[in-house]
């Protein structure tokens, strides 16, 4: 017999668990079905962001800049380490237990929140006249409304197909079970460099090959540029414009193939290699041909502004439509489209998308960058502030990086911010928060920032604005 819903969600990471718990909250008879398993066959809800991707990668960042600061920097302090030493199996037992932690929170969740939880894949049946069947394991769910949230898969290279062993997606990068002597990885994009500074800061030699010409293409170039010198000074070899012409895996090492910058054919030889070349959308077993489900040539499940797929009815969310793909744009577009079927106006500001990369210094942007606004011809002023000048940065010893803000220059209203440095991650929501508001650049600097904090550089950057900071 089959059971009826209001909404049935399939798929349980940050789009779809946050739209399950969402459609709970507004008064939905709400079901959630995913098919992720932990290594006991059980239910580990939370998708890619809680098993492999956002949490664990950020547990080993953690662990793996502890490690650094006790070898490099707890000297200057005049704290004496000896005998420092890693225990791999013990730092991948850590974040496996907060991996853990992560995914009984959601099953709370769902406990708490009434959302029933259904442990397997979901696949369309048919449309019915109650809704659309999906069938799960041996039970049909009937849904008023279907949200879908699948999310996405780590993209190979051709003819190297991921083996977690020597060639290793995000997935076996979590997993490393002793610090590679040296370390491969392909793409310089958000998983390379954060994962590359894992395995560096623990001692691997790490090579980055990427296509491009220019580094991180999607950041404004000036904080770009403090980046990769950042990174370089740290020992990571980031090689650019690099075409890989072969990849072959033996038994303790990976060959590299590549033609470089130059032209000139190099012969890579790595102990283990990371392909992190960007992620595609995933609709397997969805069975979205048999329901006439429209996808795009990149396989993204196609969408209007709002969600709406091109079945009545049907809605998608996350990494398996278009934009970024980032959790919490997942998160957001979630609760949008449950307060859309509940008839409220749900809405998701694409612009103020915070992006995060949690290296060290870390980056973090919101809204325009200097080169989209020249793009556009728009007419802007920049300010930039260092944290070499800010109290707070000398007292912890990381003076890296800078707050630029890029402001509108007739009516002030910032258009973007760019952060390198320390505690990135944490600086930009008041920058998200500013740019919701339309806040102007002389809006923040008028605001009392608490002395001494890092929070200070983003107010003197919005003092640069107008060419009037205080500390610089
Ligand atoms: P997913 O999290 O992929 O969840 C989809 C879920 O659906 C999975 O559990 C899957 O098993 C399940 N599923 C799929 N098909 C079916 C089916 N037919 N039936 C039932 N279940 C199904 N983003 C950030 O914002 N910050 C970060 O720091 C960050 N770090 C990352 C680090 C790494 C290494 C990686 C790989 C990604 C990272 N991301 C980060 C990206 C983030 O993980 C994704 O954007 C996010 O998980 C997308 O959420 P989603 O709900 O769309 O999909
Ligand atoms: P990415 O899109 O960030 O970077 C991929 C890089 O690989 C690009 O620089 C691209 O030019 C390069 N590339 C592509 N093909 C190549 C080839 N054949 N040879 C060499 N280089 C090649 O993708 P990534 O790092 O795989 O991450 C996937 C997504 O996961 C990100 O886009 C991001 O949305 C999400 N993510 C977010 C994080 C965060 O928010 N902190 C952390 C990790 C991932």
């Amino acid at each position: 017999m089959s059971k009826h819903f209001d909404v049935v969600v399939i798929g349980g990471g940050p789009g779809g668990y946050i739209a399950a718990i969402r459609a709970a909250q507004l008064g939905f008879n709400t079901a959630c079905i995913d098919e992720w398993k932990n290594d006991k066959g059980g239910p580990a809800p939370g998708g890619t962001c809680t098993n492999v991707g956002c949490i664990p990668s950020k547990a080993l960042l953690q662990s793996s800049e502890h490690f650094e600061h006790a070898g490099h920097s707890f000297a200057d302090h005049g704290i004496g380490v000896s005998g420092l030493s890693i225990d791999v199996a013990k730092m991948l037992k850590r974040k496996d237990a907060v991996v853990k932690q992560n995914n009984d929170g959601i099953l709370y969740l769902f406990k708490k929140n009434k959302v029933s939880f259904f442990h397997g894949r979901g696949s369309f049946v048919k449309a019915a006249a109650e809704g659309w069947e999906i069938q799960v394991g041996d039970e049909v769910l009937v849904g008023k409304h279907v949200i879908i949230a699948t999310g996405s898969n780590p993209r190979a290279l051709p003819g190297a197909p991921f083996d977690e062993d020597r060639i290793l997606s995000n997935d076996g990068a979590l997993r490393i079970p002793a610090v590679p002597k040296t370390l491969g990885l392909i793409g310089s994009g958000v998983i390379g460099l954060e994962m590359g500074s894992v395995w560096r800061r623990l001692g691997a030699e790490v090579t980055v090959l990427e296509a491009l010409p220019n580094f991180l293409g999607a950041v404004d170039e000036q904080i770009a540029k403090e980046a990769h010198k950042a990174f370089t000074k740290q020992g990571l070899k980031i090689e650019l414009g690099v075409k890989v012409d072969a990849v072959k895996a033996g038994k303790s090492a990976v060959k590299v193939a590549y033609t470089n910058a130059k032209g000139e054919s190099v012969a890579l030889e790595v102990e283990r290699l990371i392909v992190s070349i960007g992620r595609v959308p995933n609709t397997v077993g969805l069975n979205a041909e048999g329901v006439g489900l429209m996808l795009d040539p990149r396989g993204a499940i196609v969408v209007d502004d709002d969600c709406r797929t091109n079945l009545a009815n049907v809605w998608a969310v996350g990494d398996v439509v278009r934009g970024p793909m980032l959790a919490h744009k997942a998160e957001e577009e979630g609760v949008a489209v449950a307060e859309r079927i509940a008839g409220q106006h749900g809405h998701v500001n694409f612009n103020t998308v915070p992006w995060v990369i949690y290296t060290s210094p870390e980056i973090a942007w919101v809204g325009e960058t200097e080169q989209q606004l020249k793009a556009r011809g728009a007419a802007y002023k920049a300010g930039t502030f260092p944290f070499m000048a800010n109290g707070r940065a000398r007292a912890l010893g990381d003076t890296t990086g800078m707050v630029k803000m890029l402001a509108d220059a007739k009516t002030d209203e910032i258009l973007g911010v760019h952060i390198v440095g320390p505690y990135a991650s944490e600086l930009i929501a008041e920058c998200v928060v500013a740019m919701e508001f339309k806040a102007s650049s002389e809006d923040l600097a008028r605001i009392c920032h608490a002395h001494p904090s890092l929070s200070e550089a983003t107010k003197e950057a919005a003092l640069a604005v107008d060419k009037r900071t205080l500390n610089f």
